[in-house]
């Protein structure tokens, strides 16, 4: 990140960063990865994209740090589920930060692109019914940081699922040459 990139997005994160709450999620687990990296990376992506579209930079940064805000995973709680932890986090944020209507709007309609899938294949997730008109961002803002969310997510999950696949082919082939031996 540039020098000036690095001033401005510190300026409108510092009060985040700086949160006790907020880098609790760092004992949180996300995509095979700590809660408090998946949001970072949201929240980077998120301010480059803005700078790419002309987005309000404030708003897709702060919403991107806090879209996932919420103590425990997505399997703890029924608040916490795919579709209704967009919720959660507004509600959490909340506690601790001051949000703009358009930063808690971007955050509740984060999970569009899970919402768009369920339409495509009904069998994801069943047993959570979600609206499209409900969950569509509704601003340019809200957009940058479904789409970040949505980029951030697939590196993760990726990532994630070469290294569970690298780790066990090694432990097949252990097998084989031991059993060799
Ligand atoms: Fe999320
Ligand atoms: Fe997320």
């Amino acid at each position: 990140m540039k020098k000036e990139y690095k001033k401005e997005y510190r300026k409108f994160t510092k009060d985040i960063y700086n949160n006790i709450h907020f880098r609790d999620t760092k004992n949180d687990l996300h995509h095979g990865t700590s809660k408090y990296d998946h949001l970072v990376r949201v929240s980077k992506c998120s301010f480059y994209l803005s700078k790419i579209f002309g987005g309000d930079t404030k708003t897709v940064v702060r919403a991107g740090l806090l879209h996932d805000f919420f103590p425990g995973g997505r399997k703890d709680a029924l608040e916490n589920s795919y579709l209704n932890h967009p919720k959660t986090a507004v509600r959490n944020a909340r506690k601790y930060f001051e949000l703009t209507k358009k930063e808690e709007e971007a955050i509740k309609t984060h999970m569009f692109h899970h919402v768009l899938l369920k339409k495509i294949f009904p069998f994801i997730n069943i047993k959570e019914k979600a609206k499209i008109k409900e969950n569509k961002p509704k601003s340019k803002e809200a957009w940058i940081v479904c789409i970040s969310d949505l980029l951030v997510s697939l590196m993760e999950v990726f990532r994630f699922k070469f290294s569970y696949t690298a780790n066990l082919s090694y432990l097949v082939i252990l097998n084989i040459l031991y059993m060799n031996i």
